[in-house]
């Protein structure tokens, strides 16, 4: 048994940019032909493209997978910490399959992800959830077939996590969500310890993928017919600050865009470190997608300084003015927190200025949520929930309007959109994205799902457009 603590999980001291080749034993492969398993996928995007290689090792061991738990042999949650209601979501799944498992003695139940690198957490399974068979951490994604297999094998339940970062795998195997749309990490965990945040514990320090293996990774999406990549990190600014001293985010970007891939995307930015030569970058080069979330979290100094951001309004406008003025049709959109302790009515007006200046395309809006662990539980919260819940109404009155009002300007416009999907019910309809990344319901006939075509917008909604196939 391993288990997960946070004075480790905190040390930002030793390095690890160790670099090792997936390897599964070989007797597992196939070894639970004929079981169902069905995994679900609590956190952020980080966590879905787990959720993509933990698919391709449960394919591995010979499991099919099932959209229907009830039908499943093995249940795996890949699960989140980032706000209370992540938790509350996972331990509410726990508590049906206690209920499942009563009547269906062999299910197994596993657990991953945030949660797991959690002490109360596994406290807490180790105590009252004797029923999961296993738990493993985000460190450790690799060693599911052998943990899986031992607690079947031994019948014990199987704990291991990592609270420090152990070497990074490549060539993990990957089942991917779609055909056309992928997933690229490119830099783990966070170092910027934002007070709030649980992610620099749960995903430790900020280890950048060495660029061969990225840039590998992305010419082999382009020959299976890829058309946008995603690359992903907690900060993604903050590439190759830890492997290269002339080697930036700009720079993987720029080769990112010479691969051709049709589009590049990438979250997320973190305000203090965005540099001029990434806005060169992405203004320079068609394929990297005029879009970018830029999270500001609060428009008060003080709040802001006292959530350890590193930028003031002011400073943040700058950059949200320079971003406008040099990527042509940019569309930003941002995260923000209500309610942090000590905001008072006055930080929270400083909040809603800040979202009448930027006018953001689009905006995540969060009640604070208390994280056990981090810097920002030790301050004195006063204010009750009530007025929290009523600032967050507020504000997102305030933010969809403008929603709104930005998707009204396209009315009119031919956007070229990655076509999604189709309608269930009406074969003419398809949706997919623009380039701006807005949600666009069109019609149009026999369109291919995966393929890049113009559509024109001819009504705009808050979160979403409609139109009509052009040409
Ligand atoms: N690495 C990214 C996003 C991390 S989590 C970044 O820094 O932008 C996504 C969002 O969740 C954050 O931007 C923040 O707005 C929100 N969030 C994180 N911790 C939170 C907490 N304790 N309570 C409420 N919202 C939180
Ligand atoms: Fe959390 Fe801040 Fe790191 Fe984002 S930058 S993951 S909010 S600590
Ligand atoms: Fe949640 Fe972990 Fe992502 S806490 S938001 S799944 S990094």
């Amino acid at each position: 048994m391993k288990l997960p603590d946070y004075t480790k999980a905190k040390n930002r001291k030793d390095k690890n940019n160790e670099v090792i080749s997936f390897n599964i034993d070989k007797s597992l492969i196939n070894k639970y032909k004929g079981k169902k398993f069905f995994l679900k996928t609590y956190g952020c995007q980080m966590n879905e493209h787990d959720s993509e290689n933990i698919r391709a090792l449960l394919l591995k061991l010979g499991f099919s997978e099932t959209s229907d738990y009830k039908d499943s042999d093995l249940v795996l949650l890949n699960t989140c910490s980032i706000r209370e209601n992540a938790h509350n979501k996972a331990f509410g799944m726990l508590g049906r399959l206690k209920n499942l498992k009563a009547k269906k003695k062999n299910l197994i139940i596993g657990l991953c992800g945030c949660m797991a690198q959690e002490k109360v957490v596994v406290d807490q399974i180790l105590s009252k959830y004797k029923y999961i068979n296993f738990v493993f951490g985000t460190h450790n994604i690799d060693h599911l077939p052998k943990l899986l297999d031992k607690s079947l094998t031994d019948n014990t339940q199987e704990i291991e996590v990592y609270s420090e970062e152990i070497a990074l795998v490549e060539d993990m195997p990957i089942k991917r969500d779609t055909s056309y749309k992928a997933y690229v990490n490119i830099i783990y965990g966070c170092d910027k310890f934002c007070t709030y945040c649980i992610v620099p514990f749960t995903r430790g320090r900020q280890r950048s993928r060495k660029k061969e293996y990225i840039l590998k990774e992305i010419e082999k999406l382009v020959q299976d017919g890829f058309k946008e990549v995603t690359l992903l990190g907690q900060n993604v600014n903050a590439y190759g600050k830890d492997l290269y001293d002339d080697y930036s985010f700009a720079s993987l970007l720029e080769d990112v865009a010479k691969t051709n891939i049709a589009r590049i995307r990438f979250v997320t930015s973190h305000p203090w470190d965005f540099t001029d030569e990434m806005i060169n970058v992405i203004s320079k080069y068609e394929n990297i997608m005029p879009s970018v979330h830029l999270p500001v979290q609060s428009g008060s100094d003080r709040i802001l300084k006292l959530m350890g951001r590193r930028y003031t309004k002011n400073e943040y406008l700058k950059l949200f003015r320079k971003l406008k003025k040099q990527i042509k049709n940019i569309t930003i959109s941002t995260d923000i927190i209500v309610g942090f302790p000590k905001e008072e009515e006055q930080d929270f007006l400083e909040t809603l200025d800040l979202v009448r200046k930027c006018q953001f395309d689009n905006a995540f809006t969060f009640i604070y949520s208390n994280r056990e662990g981090t810097a920002a539980s030790k301050l004195k919260d006063e204010t009750p929930l009530k007025e929290k819940e009523e600032r967050l109404q507020r504000l997102n009155k305030l933010v969809n309007h403008y929603f709104l009002k930005n998707n009204e300007a396209l009315i009119g416009k031919v956007e070229k959109v990655l076509v999604e999907g189709v309608s269930l019910k009406k074969k003419d309809h398809y949706f997919g994205y623009t380039e701006g990344n807005k949600l666009i319901n069109f019609t149009g006939q026999n369109i291919k799902i995966g393929s890049i075509v113009k559509v024109k917008v001819l009504e705009a909604k808050t979160w979403s457009l409609d139109g009509e196939i052009y040409e």
